[in-house]
């Protein structure tokens, strides 16, 4: 099966190409950032804009990369939600219209979804079950992953995603937009210690986690301190939050008795976190799965291949849709879900999961 994946949620427009069993054939990917900068964060209406205009050219160049034709597919896949009203609808509208024209499934898919199995695509896949940490820009969550489509909510994070707090965190230190690369870089300069900042619930009896007091012991350091400490902040910074989420990885794997941990969603990218948690989870046998560097941010690659990984679960796509509550092409409509619990997914038994419930 050949899909096209399109990936509009936020401000990175991603066209991929993906084929079941080939793997991954074409990616392009256009990133807003330079856009919204000024203005420093999204703006909802530009990017829903700037989705509009690139699209179509994305597409193209992800068909040319992988050497097909839009005749050549089989389905195309998009993200329906969570997201931006305005900017989901874009890539909603392009995927259904288009599907309608080649009469070929247009197959929504969950942003989360796609970033929970992007791990696979990597060169180390891991089984399932295994648990799962979710942290981008809107999202910061511990998840079980009993199977396909089978998705337990364990902790996640009372306040700000881990994402945002380095956005804002970046901000304090008059770095750009987005903030978590910008942070890492400058942390690459610094060293942690030197400044201290507090672990918010790194003892808490749960996998809820809080990032927004950092956010405010930051701003009260930065007050007083000069623009040549600001380097040691970001590693201090970087470093709570990679306690952070080493210490509650430790305890989920504990809780759950996965040997597995898939870390998914942009800071997914930190390499200060990245280092923490396989070296934690190495001492304790298990292993951790990140997802290639470049697709740990938004792409369309995790939509196709999120799609891909249904579709083969489900059999057919009339049988996905079905199991969506929707209908192969019969109503003519489509809508967006800009708020969508990934919980509430329906589970897909796979021959990996064969019918596993959760606890
Ligand atoms: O998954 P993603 O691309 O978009 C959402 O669905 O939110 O994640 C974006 C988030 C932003 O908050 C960004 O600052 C953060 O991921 N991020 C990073 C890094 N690269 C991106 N945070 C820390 N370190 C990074 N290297
Ligand atoms: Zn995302």
């Amino acid at each position: 099966m050949l899909l096209l994946g399109i990936e509009t949620s936020c401000d990175e427009t991603g066209l991929a190409v993906y084929d079941t069993t080939r793997g991954l054939l074409g990616d392009a990917l256009h990133s807003q950032v330079a856009m919204h900068t000024d203005y420093g964060g999204v703006v909802p209406e530009l990017a829903s804009r700037d989705h509009i205009r690139r699209v179509i050219p994305l597409a193209r160049q992800a068909l040319a990369q992988a050497g097909v034709t839009l005749q050549d597919l089989d389905a195309i896949a998009y993200t329906a939600g969570p997201g931006l009203a305005g900017a989901l609808l874009v890539g909603a509208a392009v995927a259904e219209a288009l599907a309608c024209a080649l009469q070929i499934p247009a197959l929504p898919v969950h942003h989360l979804e796609g970033h929970l199995l992007s791990p696979l695509l990597g060169a180390a896949p891991p089984a399932l079950p295994f648990l799962a940490l979710l942290v981008s820009g809107g999202h910061s969550q511990w998840m079980a992953v009993h199977g396909l489509g089978h998705y337990e909510l364990l902790g996640e994070t009372v306040d700000d995603a881990a994402g945002e707090a380095f956005d804002k965190t970046a901000k304090l230190l008059g770095l750009g937009y987005p903030g978590g690369p910008a942070l890492a870089a400058l942390a690459r300069h610094g060293t942690p210690g030197r400044f201290r900042l507090p672990r918010p619930m790194l003892h808490s009896d749960d996998l809820d986690m809080s990032f927004s007091g950092l956010k405010t012991a930051v701003s009260l350091l930065v007050r007083d301190a000069n623009p040549a400490d600001h380097a040691d902040i970001a590693a201090e910074f970087e470093q709570a939050v990679a306690d952070l989420l080493t210490a509650k990885a430790l305890r989920a794997l504990q809780q759950t008795g996965f040997e597995r941990l898939v870390v998914a969603g942009g800071v997914g990218a930190n390499l200060r976190l990245r280092a923490s948690l396989t070296e934690a989870l190495q001492a304790r046998g298990c292993s951790v799965h990140f997802p290639p560097l470049h697709l740990c941010t938004d792409n369309g690659a995790m939509i196709a291949h999120a799609a891909g990984l249904r579709l083969a679960a489900a059999g057919s796509p009339a049988a996905l849709l079905a199991l969506d509550g929707q209908a192969a092409g019969a109503t003519g409509s489509f809508s967006v879900r800009p708020r969508w619990d990934l919980a509430s997914l329906p589970p897909l038994h796979t021959p990996h999961t064969p019918g596993r419930a959760a606890p």
